[in-house]
């Protein structure tokens, strides 16, 4: 079968590559550069414990999911490509605002999760200031979502799949009620399946209504003699998370269409909540800002299976958690592609689209 895909972040580049190794022709059409979107602003945590707490059973589940699946999709991965993508399993420390949040965090302890007093916050991560203390996931990993992208597009180039950047797909051409085609600028692609990987950019082609969310990040270097965290650290309205001798510091949360530019107010709030936790961080010095946009869906929840037009498939709305997800939703969209799987209920696309080519 053949297969183009729209969209070559790490969704669309993991699906391809399962793809391709299941037999199948692909092509990737991707409007700017691979892995240059959401997948490039990430600060690449898999945060199982610290962002899905309060998601419904479904997406948590997924979540467990690709999180064990990480650490032998990593090293296959690598494998394939040749390059690193510096999976890190150092923890993450979720430190607690105030007392309320700390009872909550008690009521989550348990497994691997485990309450830990002040001094045993700041025994895990030295250059903490005063602190409530908070909860420990020793488990929590993180991986260089950048290099992610790049071992990603290796990889599948290696397996023989197609690669075509600033080719933005415009329309798709359905025959006989089947997505049959993509259009670009530059000609025609046609397809048995057809994939819209396009992360905030997914609405644009079809009425699929996932929304841009933008996410500023500054990245700190440190004086000299200073050391970085060894975890993730997690406070209020920010997170710090140590990546090749700088420390990266997120995110913004904001609705503002496709706007990236990066702003001195966002600067401020991240500088700012992150030395509250950190007071050493002042002498530390801003060595990058960037931002990004995250794919939202209406009921925050991805987008993944089929649509009402046959063989035209969506991968979307990972909002904050693309990176996680990559490794599950590689494979289960493969196989869903290929009619070996079903999907989720809870992430049918069709809970929001009726026929795309009535
Ligand atoms: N997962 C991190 C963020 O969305 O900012």
């Amino acid at each position: 079968m053949k297969v183009v895909i729209i969209g070559a972040g790490v969704a669309g580049l993991g699906i391809g590559w399962r793809l391709r190794q299941a037999g199948c022709s692909v092509t990737i059409l991707e409007r700017a550069q691979p892995g240059g979107g959401a997948s490039w602003a990430a600060a690449g945590m898999l945060a199982v414990t610290a962002e899905l707490e309060d998601s419904p059973e479904p997406e948590r589940a997924l979540a467990l999911r690709a999180s064990a699946l990480w650490p032998a999709f990593a090293a296959e991965l690598e494998e394939a490509s040749g390059r690193a993508v510096f999976l890190n399993q150092g923890g993450a420390l979720l430190l607690a605002g105030d007392a309320a949040e700390l009872e909550v965090m008690r009521s989550r302890a348990g497994g691997d999760l485990r309450i830990v007093d002040p001094a045993q916050a700041k025994a895990l991560v030295p250059l903490l200031g005063g602190s409530l203390g908070g909860l420990w996931s020793p488990r929590e990993a993180h991986v260089d979502n950048r290099a992610l992208a790049e071992a990603l597009t290796i990889a599948f180039l290696k397996a023989g799949g197609v690669l075509n950047p600033n080719e933005a797909a415009v329309r798709i051409e359905t025959r006989g009620g089947r997505a049959s085609a993509v259009l670009t600028p530059y000609g025609r692609h046609d397809a048995g399946a057809v994939l819209i990987a396009a992360g905030a950019w997914s609405g644009l082609l079809e009425e699929i209504p996932i929304v841009p969310v933008k996410g500023e990040v500054i990245a700190l270097s440190p004086p000299s003699g200073a050391v970085l965290p060894g975890p993730v650290v997690w406070g209020e309205h920010v997170y710090c998370v140590p990546r090749h001798g700088r420390l990266l510091i997120g995110a913004t949360v904001e609705e503002a269409g496709f706007d990236t530019s990066v702003t001195q107010a966002g600067r401020k709030h991240l500088r700012a909540c992150a030395e509250k936790l950190m007071p050493s961080l002042k002498s530390w010095s801003l060595s990058d800002h960037w931002a990004g946009l995250r794919p939202k869906s209406p009921d925050g929840l991805p987008l993944l299976g089929g649509t009402a037009t046959a063989g035209l498939f969506v991968a979307g709305g990972q909002y904050r958690n693309g990176i996680l997800f990559a490794p599950a939703i590689a494979g289960e969209m493969a196989d869903l592609i290929l009619g070996k799987a079903t999907v989720d209920p809870a992430f049918d696309p069709r809970r929001f689209l009726g026929d795309l080519h009535e």
